[in-house]
């Protein structure tokens, strides 16, 4: 099996254990943390949106409550039917079990957001095509990606660890999230105090989601076969090289990167 499509069933796997999308994790107040500065969620308002790599449908909902008109979500792993599931307005949207190359071309979509799915897809090129041709002109895609840059102390210690992590069975993995999780809530405590790396996570973020999520969270760095941590340049040039124009970066929570690009006119 491929990079792509293992890591595709690692998702299937580790959304057959996170189930739901409770608390801060799934709230507006986090989305609006996502999308911002480019966007608020006034602007979702009427609008028809895609989302790629939905997982258990919580930007879904997210989108629903922000007033989208309605919502494509596309997720190839066996979270599907979990997805559907989730959804709180079912009648706004159409779920589709593909990945983002197969993101039919609408043509007309006013938004497509891809919310940490692009860092796992070994060749994201014909992911950004698809969305470029669902869009209208005028219509923008929004990425979130884990960045490279703000990370280095994590990645030190994540990348070797990742090695090994992602070939355990879940009951292994589990495991070693649970020892991982003391360690981490001491971190988040820590922070408070001092400046540590990542701080700027730690406290608006981590330390407001439950911790089920948090535990989530960890599982999320470990289990995936791919996993990709964007340079400011290669963030940027994956829109700019999809034909995106009037291409935005935001360096969020100082480890991350927040990309929108808008499609031309002409
Ligand atoms: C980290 S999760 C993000 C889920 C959701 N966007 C969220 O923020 O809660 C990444 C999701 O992307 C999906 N995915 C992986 N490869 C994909 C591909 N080639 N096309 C579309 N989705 C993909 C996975 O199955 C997984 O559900």
């Amino acid at each position: 099996m491929d990079d792509e499509n293992k890591t595709i069933n690692d998702f299937g796997r580790q959304w057959s254990i996170y189930r739901d999308n409770e608390g801060f994790y799934g709230s507006m107040k986090l989305f609006s943390d996502i999308i911002s500065p480019f966007l608020n969620a006034d602007k979702i308002m009427d609008c028809r949106v895609a989302e790629i790599g939905s997982g258990t449908g919580r930007i879904v909902n997210m989108l629903l409550e922000a007033g989208a008109k309605y919502v494509v979500a596309l997720e190839p792993s066996d979270a599907f039917e979990l997805l559907c599931r989730n959804i709180k307005q079912p009648e706004k949207v159409i779920c589709l079990k593909i990945t983002g190359e197969e993101l039919p071309a609408y043509g007309d979509l006013d938004y497509v957001f891809s919310i940490g799915v692009l860092h796992h897809i070994p060749d994201p090129k014909p992911v950004v095509e698809a969305a470029f041709d669902a869009l209208r002109p005028g219509g923008h895609l929004l990425v979130w990606l884990y960045g490279k840059e703000g990370n280095s102390l994590f990645l030190a210690l994540v990348r070797p660890l990742r090695a090994l992590t992602k070939r355990l069975p879940h009951f292994l993995l589990a495991f070693l999230v649970e020892i991982m999780y003391w360690p981490l809530v001491l971190y988040i405590k820590l922070c408070h105090w001092l400046p540590l790396p990542l701080r700027e996570y730690m406290l608006p973020v981590l330390e407001r989601m439950s911790p089920e999520k948090r535990r989530l969270i960890i599982y999320d760095q470990l289990s995936p076969e791919y996993a990709k941590y964007y340079t400011r340049f290669d963030a940027e040039k994956l829109l700019s090289d999809g034909k995106f124009e009037n291409v935005q970066i935001h360096h969020r929570h100082g480890y991350s990167w927040t990309v929108i690009g808008t499609k031309p006119f002409i």
